[in-house]
């Protein structure tokens, strides 16, 4: 499917996708209401659909993955309370602190492999206030990543992520998936995301990544903690009105656009191969496990942008030395040829 109105082959990330023609039909014929007066019926559906896919009692329709994972931090903490998640997760990295400014939270770091933490370094950074003098602030939140991002869109072990919530459920903390990309993660594992989450008080999915919504995030958990997420919306100006008409494209998504997820992954597989055998470049191939792939460029990471820019071939660089690629929906068997053909070349 390619739909997109560039022939630029644009890799920075799945968030780039637009609604193809079909969502759109189905946004222009959404029925909605007001939301902020909870009577928009396309958000409701939304809202129940995600909720039982996850096994969840409730859900919350809110604008970002950010804003999923601001709310959720808010409803499960106090201030002065400590984030438990992992070094470079986007909560800690990329969500512009929010964890202290919105909800007054310190962090604490967790070293990880390629994103995936272990039961073990997690239990080893919860610090708890009791028993130490009040030196310690109080470890109330464990966030774990599913898939991780910086980690090169890897996807958590069952066994793993259910240890990590018996020992969040051990220490006294609430548990919470970033799942941006939870459904990318179960189509790898063959697991639903049901059971992925199951351990988890709560989750955050993001419908405008590799599912190619506009607009939106779901955040799914108990009923008392959907209520005090949806005050925490309020406050943070995000309730919103005719919003069934970007639910509509979520729901859209949910119908369409998650088996296809399956073959974003292959094509960054044969991707990251045909880059991996040349002289320039390098790929941990262990680590594309879904659509996402990091490379080591010998060159300099931004000189190698420029030259795929120049083939009409859109990247990041991240660090000096490595760049990202991201399959989506707008992504192709051709498409993924020129690339491949652009790398030959640089
Ligand atoms: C793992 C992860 N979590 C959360 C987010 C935030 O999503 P948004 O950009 O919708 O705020 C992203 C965005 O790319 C992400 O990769």
């Amino acid at each position: 499917m390619r739909e997109h109105p560039s022939s630029r082959v644009d890799l920075r990330s799945d968030t780039i996708t637009q609604p193809t023609a079909s969502m759109r039909k189905e946004m222009h014929h959404a029925v909605v209401g007001d939301d902020v007066l909870g009577d928009d019926p396309t958000v409701i559906q939304l809202e129940k659909t995600v909720a039982s896919m996850f096994g969840k009692e409730a859900g919350l329709f809110v604008a970002s993955g950010t804003m999923s994972n601001a709310i959720a931090i808010k409803a499960h903490t106090s201030p002065g309370d400590e984030v438990i998640t992992e070094r470079y997760s986007h909560i800690y990295l990329y969500e512009g602190g929010g964890y202290a400014a919105l909800s007054g939270c310190s962090i604490s770091l967790v070293d990880a492999s390629h994103g995936l933490m272990t039961p073990e370094n997690v239990e080893k950074s919860i610090r708890k206030s009791q028993g130490s003098g009040s030196h310690y602030p109080n470890g109330t939140l464990v966030c774990v990543e599913n898939t991780s991002n910086r980690g090169g869109g890897t996807c958590y072990e069952l066994s793993d992520l259910d240890a990590i919530a018996e020992v969040a459920k051990k220490n006294s903390c609430k548990s919470h998936i970033d799942g941006a990309r939870i459904f990318n993660a179960a189509i790898a594992t063959g697991e639903s995301v049901e059971r992925i989450c199951r351990g988890y008080d709560s989750v955050s999915i993001c419908l405008s990544k590799g599912l190619g919504a506009p607009v939106g995030s779901v955040l799914v958990g108990t009923q008392s903690f959907i209520d005090r997420a949806h005050r925490w919306r309020k406050m943070f100006g995000g309730g919103w009105r005719q919003a069934g008409i970007l639910a509509a494209a979520g729901l859209y998504a949910l119908d369409n656009h998650v088996q296809r997820l399956e073959e974003d992954h292959k094509r960054a597989k044969v991707l990251a191969e045909s880059i991996n055998n040349l002289p320039n470049f390098q790929v941990d191939l262990s680590k594309v496990q879904t659509n996402m792939i990091y490379v080591q460029t010998k060159n300099p990471a931004a000189e190698v942008v420029k030259s795929l820019a120049e083939h009409e071939i859109d990247a990041f660089d991240l660090t000096s030395d490595s760049i990202r690629l991201v399959t989506h929906l707008h992504i192709t068997d051709e498409d993924v040829a020129r690339v491949m053909h652009a790398f030959g070349e640089i």
